[in-house]
This record gives C-alpha cells, sequence and structure tokens, in this order.
C-alpha cells in the first residue's frame, strides 16, 4: 500500500486526481498532440459539415440543429487550437489531414445524397465516434500533467452528449428500420474507414480495409438554393411589408408584435445565406469562420424567438405567416460570397441607429407581450456583436469604411427580386396573409381587431426602395 496521506485529510492535487492516477504514465506530449490533432480535424470538418448542409436542407428544425452544432463544434475547434499551440507545437500543422480514410470518412458525409444518410453519419458514425475518442483520451491520458487538455475533453463531451441526444431523437422520428437498412452498406464503408485510420483517435492499429468512396467519388458540391417543408408552402411570397407597418407611427405597438415576430422567423434565410458565405470562402485565419459560426448560430436562435412568439399566441405559423425565402435565395444565387458579405453588412449597419434595433425593443417594451421585449432586447445586444464581426471581418477588407458601406449598398441594389415576375411565373401569388393572422392574435388576446390594422395592405412591391435599409432583417 501506498504510505503517501494528505496534509490533514485535505484534497491533494487540487481535487485533480488521487494520487494513484497523478502517478500513471499516461500520454507523452507526442502522443497527446498526435490525438488532440485528430479531434481538431473531426470537429472542423463537421463544422463544415453542418454548415454546408443548412441551406438545401428542407426541415426547419434541421436547420436549426445543425445551425447550433456548426457553432459548438467551431468553439471546440478554436480550443483545441489554442491547446495545441500551447503544447511546443510551432508549426502547428493544423491543416494536415491526419490519416487518409478519416478524410474519405468525412468526404462520404458531407456528399450523403439525403438527409436520411447525412443524419446517420453524422450522428451514429462521426460524433460517437469523437465521443469514445475524447472519452479514451480521459481514460488514457494523466489527468494532472495534461489537466489542460482533460477540461477541453470534458466541456466538449458535455455538448457532444447534447448534439448526440438531438440527433437520437430526430432519428428515431424521421428513419424506419427499411431505410436503415437501405444506407447499411455505407454506413459500414464508414466504419472501415474509421477502423483503417486505428479509430478516429489513431491509438488503436490500423485494420487494412480497401475503402471505395461511394458518395464521395464525385467532390461534393455546395448546394446554395435554399430548400424548406410544407410549412412553407408560399415561399416566393411578399405580400406583407412588415417594416412598413413597424414604422408607421399610427400603428399600436400590440400588432406591431406579430409583425416582428415575423420578421424573427423569416430570418431562418440568414443562416441560409450565411452557410453560403462559409461554404464558399476557403482560406480564411480560423477564427473569421468561428465569428461567422456564432453569428449563423444567432441569427438561428432569431428565427426560433419568431416561432416562440407565435406559439406563445397559439398561432399556427405555418398556415398563418408565409415566411419566404427570397432574400436568401436571391443573394445566393446572383452574388459572390463577398458581395453577400457586403449586403449583409449593409444591412446591419441600418439596424444600428435608432430606427433599428432599439426601436424593435422599444415596440416589444410598450407592446403588452413581455416576450416581445426580452427577444428584442437579446436580439439588440446580438446585433451589437455581429457590427463587431462585420468591422473584424468585412470593413477591413476596404480602405475606408464608407466604401465599404457603399459597395453593400451597390451589391444589395443589383439584386433582382423578381416581385412581379414570381407572380408571373405563377410562383406567388403574393397573398396579404395579414388580416387572417391578425384576427387570429385578437382572438387570442380577446379584443376586436382595429379596421385600420385589418385594413393594411402594404406589400414589398412599391415601397422597397424606400426602406432599402431595412426591408431585410440580419
Ligand atoms: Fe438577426
Ligand atoms: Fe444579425
Amino acid at each position: 500500500m501506498n504510505p503517501y496521506r494528505s496534509y490533514r485529510r485535505l484534497p491533494s492535487l487540487a481535487g485533480v486526481c488521487s494520487m494513484a492516477d497523478a502517478m500513471k504514465p499516461g500520454l507523452a506530449v507526442e502522443q497527446c498532440v498526435a490525438r488532440l490533432k485528430r479531434y481538431h480535424y473531426a470537429f472542423k470538418r463537421l463544422h463544415h459539415i453542418f454548415t454546408a448542409r443548412i441551406t438545401a436542407e428542407p426541415i426547419y428544425e434541421l436547420k436549426m440543429g445543425f445551425s447550433l452544432h456548426a457553432h459548438l463544434c467551431a468553439e471546440h475547434v478554436t480550443a483545441l487550437r489554442k491547446r495545441v499551440g500551447e503544447m511546443r507545437e510551432p508549426p502547428l500543422g493544423l491543416g494536415a489531414i491526419p490519416h487518409p480514410a478519416l478524410e474519405v470518412c468525412f468526404d462520404e458525409i458531407v456528399a450523403a445524397p439525403g438527409t436520411e444518410e447525412l443524419l446517420l453519419g453524422l450522428y451514429e458514425r462521426a460524433l460517437p465516434a469523437l465521443k469514445a475518442s475524447l472519452e479514451k483520451h480521459l481514460a488514457d491520458t494523466n489527468p494532472l500533467v495534461d489537466q489542460p487538455s482533460v477540461r477541453l475533453c470534458r466541456f466538449a463531451l458535455l455538448e457532444l452528449d447534447d448534439m448526440l441526444k438531438f440527433g437520437a431523437a430526430t432519428i428515431a422520428s424521421l428513419i424506419d428500420e427499411p431505410v436503415r437498412q437501405k444506407i447499411s452498406g455505407w454506413l459500414a464503408l464508414l466504419d472501415d474507414c474509421l477502423a483503417a485510420a486505428g479509430g478516429l483517435h489513431g491509438a488503436d492499429s490500423p485494420i487494412g480495409k480497401t475503402i471505395t468512396r461511394q458518395f464521395s467519388a464525385k467532390p461534393y458540391q455546395y448546394d446554395g438554393v435554399p430548400r424548406r417543408d410544407e410549412r412553407f408552402p408560399d415561399p416566393y411570397n411578399m405580400g406583407v411589408n412588415a417594416e412598413f407597418f413597424l414604422y408607421d407611427p399610427k400603428f399600436r405597438p400590440q400588432p406591431k408584435t406579430l409583425m416582428m415576430f415575423y420578421k424573427r422567423l423569416r430570418e431562418i434565410d440568414v443562416p441560409e445565406m450565411m452557410a453560403s458565405i462559409l461554404a464558399e470562402t476557403p482560406d480564411k485565419p480560423w477564427d473569421y469562420y468561428r465569428d461567422m459560426t456564432r453569428q449563423l448560430w444567432d441569427e438561428a436562435r432569431h428565427a426560433m424567438m419568431g416561432e416562440v412568439g407565435f406559439a406563445n399566441l397559439g398561432i399556427d405559423w405555418g398556415r398563418k405567416v408565409m415566411v419566404n425565402f427570397t432574400w436568401s435565395l436571391a443573394l445566393n444565387t446572383q452574388l459572390k460570397p463577398i458581395e453577400r458579405h457586403a449586403v449583409l453588412y449593409f444591412i446591419e449597419q441600418g439596424l444600428m441607429p435608432r430606427n433599428g434595433k432599439r426601436f424593435e425593443w422599444e415596440v416589444g417594451q410598450a407592446s403588452q407581450n413581455p416576450l416581445a421585449a426580452l427577444f428584442q432586447d437579446y436580439d439588440w445586444a446580438d446585433e451589437v456583436l455581429h457590427a463587431r464581426f462585420g468591422r473584424d471581418w468585412y470593413l477591413k477588407e476596404f480602405a475606408d469604411a464608407k466604401a465599404a458601406v457603399q459597395y453593400g449598398d451597390k451589391c444589395w441594389s443589383r439584386v433582382l427580386m423578381g416581385w412581379a415576375e414570381w407572380r408571373a411565373q405563377g410562383l406567388t401569388q403574393h397573398r396579404n396573409w395579414w388580416p387572417d393572422l391578425y384576427r387570429k392574435a385578437c382572438a387570442h388576446w380577446k379584443i376586436d381587431p382595429d379596421p385600420a390594422v385589418l385594413g393594411y395592405a402594404t406589400t414589398y412591391e412599391s415601397v422597397r426602395a424606400d426602406l432599402k435599409t431595412i426591408s431585410a432583417s440580419a
């Protein structure tokens, strides 16, 4: 028995671990770094997959989940980069592919042809392999000498568990046994890739397998055309101008909360658009991707605030609110990535003055809806952060701030929104869905509709130019 006793039975070693654990051989720095680089690679590839698959994924809940999971992965990438940098590692070599079979594994998942393959590849193969690797790190390393890595692994495991829970519930709802059977051959390929790489962590003996690419035989191409599920039956509808109503002083704050919930929910199009910038802008410093992904997630949160706002009023938004995708569709298909970023910057600049986010918060405060006030409070705070990201990553490309804003204005003016063409092509009738929504909300509020509010019928056709800086939400 080891005779070592702690002083006055106090916890030794700062409570990090037992004396026995602190005596185990653990991992050498070189082994530790080799593993950290693999987790880094996995989180980085996962970040890319979650981001790149937001736009064309039709199901709203999955867009939101992918936005969060992209953000979480980006945060862990950031932490791992920092940790590797602390481990006598310059040059860091964080761009290197740790094993070709790992590369195939993630290439296959990003190229998965449908939602089912994508979900099973992510939540039943890649994420569980990463979780097992981090658990193995905790088991193998000396917890005292490698405490900074241990801390990082524990935080990552916490969030990986959340992601896996979301994935398991999603798969249980969407994928039945016959579909799973159909995909089983491809899932076995992913298993083979992981085995050939010696596990995701690389600590096992590699098992020689012949790896033949399936979905990634043709290199993956990002799909920038947004898709939506059946709760978005009229995605070209620009029949209700939210901003024109919101900024009209003759209307009271209460009905304006509906327009703000609509504006928030419509922000689904911001992650759809930002995903395209991220997927099509290579070779930026890592912090660019980290910040932009944080913003992408914030915009998804803003959309969900709108969803909660309607749910709170007992309103079935899928039937009552025609949430369009015209902004992300137009930007993704008509502009280059830097031009989309310019438009985003231009719009966000317009949100900072008095008539922007502060105004929306004041409307929320003045309304009788505490949720509207709370949402706008945080929406405003988020927007201030986004303005900083804009300064850090967009503005710096320009010699002066005025030129940067003007370029955004120019790009935004160039975008064709096809209001009349879409109607001529039968894509939408720009139906005025407002009176129906307002009546439903009045029934919830137990008030009689105000005829002036009920009669609101301003579309985006005629007044877009007047309110061009605020006719989009970001
Ligand atoms: Fe937003
Ligand atoms: Fe924003």
